[in-house]
């Protein structure tokens, strides 16, 4: 596929079927997320693939979880009454039904990065989420949807206690993968012109 029909047509697909990922497609998924940048070029990055049914299962139950918390933080209970069919409505039930259903993708990716047991600061982040990124853009470009979550992060000492992730790594996202039921489209997003300015803050680029 042409890089920018990969690139504008990539969003969140929380809709998946369970139809399984051949081992293949998930090596080259997980080839291009090693490409990415990290500071000093650390590569503090792992992936837990997680495949197995069971372990699947509890990983959903623990989202459920998760979601419910979710659901007491004040923006989130607001939106979670916005009308069905506004954006933000859409985004909930899209949401909404990926916290009922996560345990039916046929594979979820813990994305996990190293903190030398250091607080993790945003260049933390950033060593981690470019390889989510590229993660995300190979599974499009290979058909597979894919979506960037981190509610899992609040029931994050059993998820690392299922998975037998070490304290001193942080679990940065939850990667659901699995062929969407719905399709590809370029998402809802500000316009450039809004958001890019020329040579100095405020002037549109
Ligand atoms: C930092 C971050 C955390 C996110 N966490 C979740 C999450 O826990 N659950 C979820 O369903 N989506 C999560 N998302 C996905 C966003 O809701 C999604 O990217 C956004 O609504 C845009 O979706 P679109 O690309 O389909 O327009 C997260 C995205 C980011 C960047």
């Amino acid at each position: 596929m042409d890089f920018f029909e990969v690139v504008t047509t990539q969003r969140a697909i929380r809709r998946l079927t369970p139809d399984p990922i051949p081992d293949a497609v998930l090596r080259r998924i997980l080839d291009a997320a090693i490409c990415a940048p990290s500071g000093g070029n650390r590569q503090g990055w792992s992936f837990v693939v997680v495949r197995d049914a069971a372990t699947r299962a509890r990983l959903g139950e623990l989202y459920r979880e998760a979601w419910g918390e979710l659901l007491k933080l004040p923006y989130y209970r607001d939106a979670s009454a916005a009308p069905p069919d506004s954006p933000v409505g859409k985004m909930v039930a899209s949401a909404r039904h990926l916290s009922e259903h996560l345990a039916e993708a046929p594979v979820l990716i813990l994305a996990c990065v190293a903190t030398d047991g250091v607080p993790p600061t945003l260049t933390t982040g950033a060593s981690i989420y470019p390889a989510v990124q590229n993660l995300m853009l190979a599974a499009r470009a290979l058909g597979v949807g894919s979506c960037l979550t981190t509610i899992h992060r609040f029931r994050d000492r059993q998820v690392k206690e299922l998975l037998g992730i070490p304290l001193e790594v942080e679990t940065a996202a939850l990667i659901p993968l699995g062929h969407p039921l719905g399709k590809f489209g370029r998402p809802p997003r500000r316009p450039v012109a809004e958001v890019a300015f020329a040579d100095r803050w405020g002037r549109a680029f």
